[in-house]
């Protein structure tokens, strides 16, 4: 079976969603062929080793996998491997190319001894080698590093770019995911789409539909849309219908005090119409419920307490 993580990785600049700052300045370095040493930082999923590869397909061409080298933190991150088979790739002659390209994925893990060899090694092989850093924090790296590096930073993805991600593999793949499923989807996977790309390969190898409902079980996520619906019930006066949903929560094994925090959320945004007093005292009573549970009060009479109150605000 394919991995679609590998299948949609893009090639091409042009194919990286978002990103347009940082994609422009490297598509102009692939350009001159002037390329620095660089960290790029940025959460999880979001393209930066994409973009190190892209990188090098385009400068190097069909050479680009002899140029190119990528270690990863399964990789082992010790002296010893720095010291043997970095400083082997780093000093050796580029293929037809100017200078190689090793990328150090999921730097954040580097030892601060590796750190301080290859800052050495920077110097010492920039004439043949460019070192790129794939980090989440860039201060997860020394200093010294730093200041001889481009930082280049990797924002989340907006909704919009996410949906379009989706849509393009829903095609490709003749899966349905509906408006609902995609907003599943950007939640849970919060702008990651490596943790996106992967839940759709493993729904879409149990159904060609993927349903919102089905992506929030998977991923042990509250459906927000579910308990907004709750909410709207418990505040148009029908308890017993917020009830149904809360209890297919609990069935579902969400905690109480995990629903609490997430209704919190809720009210608190202004997804939630409601006149702005009334709002005041659903705060403060949801924070008295949270309290009573830290002192020992059962969690699900709490929260059921709570929807109570909420169905008790009509009229
Ligand atoms: N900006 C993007 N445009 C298109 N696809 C993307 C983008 N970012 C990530 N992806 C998809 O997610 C997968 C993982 O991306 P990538 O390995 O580049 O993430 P990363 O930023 O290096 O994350 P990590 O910090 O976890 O290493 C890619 O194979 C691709 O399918
Ligand atoms: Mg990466």
């Amino acid at each position: 079976m394919d991995l679609w993580i590998e299948k949609y990785r893009p090639n091409t600049f042009d194919d990286i969603l978002g990103q347009r700052d940082t994609v422009e300045k490297l598509k102009a370095m692939a350009d001159r062929k002037e390329v620095q040493h660089m960290i790029l930082s940025g959460p999880p999923g979001v393209g930066k080793t994409t973009s190190a590869i892209v990188l090098a397909k385009t400068l190097f061409g069909s050479q680009w996998s002899h140029n190119f080298m990528e270690l990863n933190a399964s990789d082992d991150r010790k002296l010893s491997v720095i010291q043997g088979k970095v400083k082997e790739f780093a000093r050796s002659k580029p293929i037809d190319a100017p200078f190689k390209i090793i990328l150090f994925d999921e730097a954040d893990s580097l030892t601060q001894e590796a750190q301080q060899a290859l800052r050495r090694m920077m110097e010492e092989y920039s004439g043949t080698c460019r070192f790129i850093f794939s980090v989440n924090y860039q201060n997860n790296i020394i200093e010294p590093i730093q200041s001889r590096c481009a930082i280049f930073r990797f924002k989340s993805l907006s909704e919009e770019e996410v949906y379009r991600f989706i849509d393009n593999i829903a095609a490709t793949e003749e899966i349905k995911v509906d408006e609902d499923a995609k907003k599943a989807l950007f939640y849970v996977s919060r702008g990651d789409l490596r943790a996106l790309v992967n839940l759709m390969q493993s729904l879409s190898t149990v159904s060609k539909k993927i349903e919102a409902d089905v992506i929030y079980k998977s991923s042990g996520a509250v459906n927000i849309d579910k308990l907004r619906k709750a909410i709207e019930l418990a505040l148009s006066g029908d308890y017993l219908g917020a009830k149904a949903l809360i209890s297919s929560f609990i069935e579902e094994g969400i905690g109480p005090r995990e629903l609490i925090s997430e209704v919190f959320d809720i009210i608190t945004s202004s997804d939630i119409k409601i006149d702005e007093k009334k709002r005041g005292y659903v705060i403060e009573k949801l924070a008295e419920a949270e309290y009573r549970i830290v002192e020992g009060a059962t969690p699900f009479i709490q929260l059921q307490s709570f929807f109570a109150f909420l169905s008790s605000l009509k009229g």
